[in-house]
């Protein structure tokens, strides 16, 4: 419905493009204001009493309170990275250094997380001690809400994916916000939204969520730009990891006084256009009728879809749920004759962009006993005659 928006499929009619789990193609929205910016208003930002400064200076607040509209939280509260894999190595770093996570404190994890919110955490495990556990999975690779239970009460830190990247699964929220009604003092709750912020509004108070990790690039912006929003109690409590120029208030020859929020967490000249990119994306989506529009459309489309894989051969299987409730457009797929590099060369062949490998989740793959898997993304652009070209393509292995 959307996908005129997309120069992509001008340049390439015949592209189906099944891989927006790795990164979202851009509508023309995007890419013109991104131009438009460089050649109109470019400058740094908070360092100039200049227009073109000050101009920019507005646009990158203007593009966290984007972010923080869709998170029902402050602008404040936003604060830029790079991407969800520099957040996660920034928050659990900073963490340990305010003493809010320290030796024994537990990590929980879940088998299902990306290593983007694992690895980063396995580190400060070799350097200071901290614990890690896992939530298990059910067969189908689906989260064991019972295995969450029993080991929540014991977290520090809860970090957790807010949508799987491989199963398509998203979290349900009402259901971990229940079991933490249960406790009178919880984990500090880190949802790792990478997978959810392109399809979907999240209330982060509504649901005692503490970090909100996010990615633009997967929503249609440029690389290179990503946020988390911090609870604000939180971020004036957590001393950065890293810090440097823009992040100060001042330095002199054996002090610094780091900056107050969130400047003291952005060190250094960010994304600007970045910034810009993401706050384009974001009106794009409000555009065309918001997450609203977005949720309708991806739910028929992957009905559509799952219904037609039901008509595959029971050698290709699907991993996760076959139902479209709690459920994004993300699918994949193991074989029991082909090894899933061999059919990502094959659709490859005939114009279909698909992923194969762990998907940067292999202690999910662990559990499921498989090495790889085969994924096929949908987003906004896709359209049903995508799915029956891929179905009839896995057909004819
Ligand atoms: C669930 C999940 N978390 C984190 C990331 C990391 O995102 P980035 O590579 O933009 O840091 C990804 C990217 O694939 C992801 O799917």
């Amino acid at each position: 419905m959307f996908r005129s928006d997309f120069p992509i499929f001008q340049t390439h009619p015949d592209l189906v493009f099944l891989d927006s789990a790795s990164s979202a193609q851009k509508p023309q929205q995007v890419i013109d204001a991104m131009s438009n910016y460089l050649s109109t208003n470019y400058s740094n930002i908070h360092r100039g009493a200049y227009d073109l400064s000050m101009e920019s200076s507005l646009l990158y607040e203007k593009a966290k309170k984007a972010v923080a509209e869709k998170l029902s939280a402050r602008a404040d509260e936003i604060v830029f990275t790079y991407n969800a894999t520099y957040a996660f190595n920034f928050l659990s770093r900073s963490l340990v250094k305010s003493g809010l996570l320290w030796r024994w404190d537990t990590v929980l994890l879940s088998k299902v997380d990306h290593h983007a919110n694992i690895v980063p955490w396995q580190i400060l495990a070799e350097e200071y001690g901290i614990i890690i556990d896992w939530v298990d999975l059910h067969d189908d690779g689906t989260i064991d809400y019972d295995s969450l239970a029993s080991k929540f009460p014991h977290a520090k830190v809860l970090s957790i994916t807010g949508a799987s990247n491989v199963t398509g699964e998203v979290l349900d929220l009402d259901r971990v916000k229940s079991m933490f009604d249960t406790l009178s003092t919880r984990p500090i709750f880190v949802l790792d939204g990478s997978q959810r912020f392109p399809h979907m509004a999240t209330d982060v108070s509504k649901y005692s969520i503490d970090f909100y990790v996010g990615t633009g690039h997967k929503v249609m912006s440029d690389t290179g730009i990503g946020f988390f929003y911090g609870r604000k109690e939180l971020l004036q409590k957590m001393n950065p990891a890293f810090c440097g120029g823009g992040a100060i208030n001042s330095v002199s020859t054996d002090w610094y006084e780091a900056a107050g929020l969130p400047f003291r967490h952005e060190p250094g000249t960010p994304h600007i256009v970045g910034a810009v990119s993401l706050l384009t994306a974001l009106e794009y989506i409000d555009s065309i009728g918001g997450y609203a529009a977005v949720e309708h459309y991806e739910r028929e489309l992957t009905e559509y879809a799952l219904e037609q894989f039901g008509t595959l051969p029971s050698t290709i299987r699907l991993i996760g749920s076959k139902k479209s409730e709690n459920r994004l457009g993300v699918f994949s797929f193991v074989f029991d004759n082909h090894h899933p590099n061999d059919v990502a060369e094959t659709l490859a062949d005939a114009g279909i962009c698909v992923r194969a490998g762990h998907h940067c989740t292999d202690p999910l793959h662990q559990s499921l006993g498989i090495r790889g898997s085969l994924r096929a993304s949908l987003y906004i652009y896709n359209t049903r005659e995508d799915v029956d070209t891929l179905v009839e393509k896995l057909k004819n292995l």
